[in-house]
């Protein structure tokens, strides 16, 4: 089987990429930086070099493929416009270059967003039917290329997945919350009274490969590993794999309003302490994070493997080993 993954350098995609090479799938990996992915130096996975925002640099792309799992983007809504040209176009690009070539793909995976569809309301996790409310410039962008993707459905059967917070080893987006309880400083923004729904990335990984060999096509799913947690429950589970006491600091709103965008100037510094995004900002204030992934399981059996303790362990492992913590 022949797969291309776009975004296979990221943090999702590499594990997807160790996995379909390691269940034998011949693995095409896109990527602007070719010369910087020496760890995929096996024979079953090949670089090549594109960007989505360029579609004749898409055309290298090869005439036979079985699967295409697109993961491509980027979530940093200060530059709007590489957000719009990755998200939007690169998804245009890449889907009118698989059509121009004629490519007849069993499956093309779609991994959307929950940040498409915006935040649940008043306790209710975000289902498939409800309307669209996308939280931030980012989502925009990321319920745009769900459109461009459905415009060409005659030609190519999809799935668009739409996960919650991914994480696990590999995750630096998450660091920012490792950090605060590793120096004892949790803000407390109302911890027990927010929520999020998450997912383990290998669990996620699996969701994608059942979602390209099952016969469904044209549909759309949230997935998650159907739980909800409330942040201080998430925080606790960091602080009881770290061996810290969660201490948290109660921040006014108002203050807080200050505090984050605050962190991601810095972020922004040459030698960030934290990596923090606008996206990550609207996310930790809103009351639900959260979406419902009933459908998902109802109609692929999907059994995540990997719980909130176990998974934020792995996750502190890979921080540790990797010198971050
Ligand atoms: N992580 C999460 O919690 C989460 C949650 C919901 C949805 N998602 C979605 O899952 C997908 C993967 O997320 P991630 O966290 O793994 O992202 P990531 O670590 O930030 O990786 C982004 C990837 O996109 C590629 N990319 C960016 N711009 C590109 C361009 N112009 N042309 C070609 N490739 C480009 C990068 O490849 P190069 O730099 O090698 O070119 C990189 O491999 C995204 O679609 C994201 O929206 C993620």
């Amino acid at each position: 089987m022949k797969a291309l993954v776009t975004g296979g350098t990221g943090f999702v995609g590499s594990h997807l990429v160790e996995r379909l090479s390691k269940q034998g799938y011949e693995v095409m990996v896109l990527t602007r930086k070719p010369e910087l992915s020496q760890f995929f130096k096996k024979n079953n996975i090949h670089m090549y070099s594109g960007d989505l925002r360029n579609k004749s640099s898409l055309l290298d792309i090869p005439g036979h493929l079985d699967y295409v799992f697109h993961l491509a983007a980027t979530r940093d809504s200060s530059g709007k416009t590489e957000c719009y040209d990755t998200n939007v176009e690169g998804t245009k690009n890449l889907l009118e270059v698989l059509c121009e070539k004629r490519i007849k793909l069993k499956k093309f995976i779609h991994v959307s967003s929950l940040g498409a569809a915006g935040f649940g309301r008043n306790g209710k996790p975000k289902r498939e039917e409800d309307a669209l409310n996308p939280c931030s410039f980012y989502g925009e962008t990321k319920m745009q290329a769900e459109k461009e993707v459905i415009k060409k459905k005659k030609n190519i059967p999809f799935v668009i997945l739409r996960p919650c917070k991914i994480y696990g080893p590999g995750d630096k987006k998450i660091l920012l919350h490792f950090k605060f309880v590793k120096y004892g400083i949790v803000p407390d923004l109302g911890l027990k009274t927010r929520f999020m729904s998450l997912c383990y990335v290998g669990d996620f990984i699996e969701a994608m490969i059942l979602a390209s060999k099952s016969s469904v096509t044209d549909e759309i799913y949230f997935v998650s590993d159907n739980k909800i947690y409330s942040w201080e429950q998430f925080y606790s589970t960091i602080a009881a794999v770290l061996h810290k006491k969660l201490r948290t600091i109660y921040i006014p709103q108002a203050i807080m309003s200050c505090f984050l965008p605050l962190l991601w100037i810095i972020s922004r510094l040459p030698q960030p302490f934290v990596s923090i995004e606008p996206t990550t900002v609207s996310e930790i204030q809103s009351r639900d994070w959260t979406c419902d992934p009933s459908k998902y399981f109802r109609e692929f059996r999907y059994n995540p493997r990997v719980g909130i303790e176990d998974g934020l362990k792995n996750t502190a492992q890979w921080f540790v080993e990797n010198n971050f913590i």
